[in-house]
């Protein structure tokens, strides 16, 4: 078993991805700066598995306090989760998202380097392919991003592959998530949205226990099966698990892969906001919009290195995600306090 660092580990993936290692009896260590998190999940962590990981409250900007926490631990591989991740504040503050996103990434991959640790899971996005010419996505497609935060994460990529590239005993593995979506099915861990969602299923939540008041459909113009969005919804237990077999596949290998972490299938916005209904047992109001700019028509992954090299699958479907995301907001109205 390994003792893995999981920087953002109180947030929303990083937290289901800790309940995961633990449980598969590895030792954790976490990092957070609690920016878009509480601490109160490290006792949801603790009901959920009888373990409290060591915690240290730590910027990545820190170097020094980077320094402590690998003096402190013995550690043998990296899960890095930790950045700013709103594609809309992106575009507005870039400058942030480069220096959070990049420089306190290159902060803690030169923390590792110094320490020997030289094993790393990536939390890297789909967001990397931009508007794909077909799908399903494959991962040797063509990246192209489209916005800053887009960017952060393909130039954490490029980043990894030239220090894999330069030190051979690295071994990288860059997860390239779709959309995760849920909760975890004991109610206690889930995604709390700092102000508005952006995103479609925390939106709908909130419509669904009252918060807000109608769901707004961006744009039923695209070519897909009703006109809405069409995405890959995983659900975030089945991505965290996804992250303990890349961890397995590092530890034994070096070098680097990508890999796609999604179901392989697509679900416009209304056949999500129909399954959100059927979740939550009320009928679900909504207005159709312009489309969002940005927005892509159609975004699905192919599967099949994600089965062959770590012979990893999603096992959940759209209606455990709905479900499982109902059950979280109805514990939880007001988030993890
Ligand atoms: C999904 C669909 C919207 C909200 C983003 C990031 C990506 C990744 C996942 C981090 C689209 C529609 C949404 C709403 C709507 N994040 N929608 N009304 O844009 O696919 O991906 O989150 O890595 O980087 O870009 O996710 O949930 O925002 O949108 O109609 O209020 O729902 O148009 O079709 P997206 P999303």
């Amino acid at each position: 078993m390994a003792n893995v660092l999981v920087t953002g580990g109180t947030g929303y993936i990083g937290s289901h991805t800790v309940v995961e290692l633990l449980q598969a009896g590895h030792e954790v260590v976490i990092m957070d700066n609690l920016y878009n998190s509480s601490i109160a999940v490290l006792d949801r962590i603790e009901e959920i598995t009888g373990k409290k990981p060591k915690f240290y409250q730590t910027d990545l900007l820190d170097q020094e306090g980077l320094k402590k926490i690998f003096e402190e631990n013995k550690l043998d591989a990296v899960i890095h989760f930790a950045g700013y991740k709103a594609v809309g504040e992106s575009v507005e503050k870039p400058l942030l998202y480069y220096e959070n996103n990049i420089q306190g990434s290159i902060n803690l991959y030169q923390a590792m380097a110094d320490a020997n640790v030289k094993k790393i899971v990536f939390s890297s996005s789909a967001t990397v392919y931009g508007d794909p010419a077909s799908v399903p996505i494959r991962e040797d497609f063509p990246v192209h991003t489209t916005n800053p935060y887009g960017s952060t994460k393909l130039m954490n990529e490029m980043i990894l592959e030239d220090i894999a590239h330069a030190d051979p005993e690295w071994s990288v593995l860059l997860l390239r998530y779709f959309n995760p979506i849920g909760a975890h099915q004991s109610g206690l861990l889930g995604e709390v949205p700092n102000g508005i969602p952006n995103n479609l299923v925390p939106y709908i939540a909130r419509v669904a226990n009252g918060q807000l008041e109608y769901l707004r459909v961006w744009g039923n113009d695209y070519d897909t099966v009703d006109g809405t969005g069409v995405r890959d919804y995983i659900h975030v237990v089945d991505l965290a698990k996804g992250h303990i077999c890349a961890l397995d596949y590092a530890l034994k290998h070096t070098g680097v892969e990508k890999v796609n972490l999604g179901t392989g299938n697509g679900y416009s916005v209304l056949q999500v906001l129909h399954a959100y209904e059927n979740a939550c047992g009320k009928e679900l109001p909504y207005q159709i919009m312009d489309r969002r700019p940005g927005d892509i028509a159609t975004c699905y992954a192919d599967t099949t290195k994600a089965k062959e090299l770590l012979g990893w699958e999603a096992q959940y479907n759209i209606e455990d995600m709905c479900n499982d995301s109902w059950n979280f907001t109805v514990k939880n109205p007001d988030g993890i306090k």
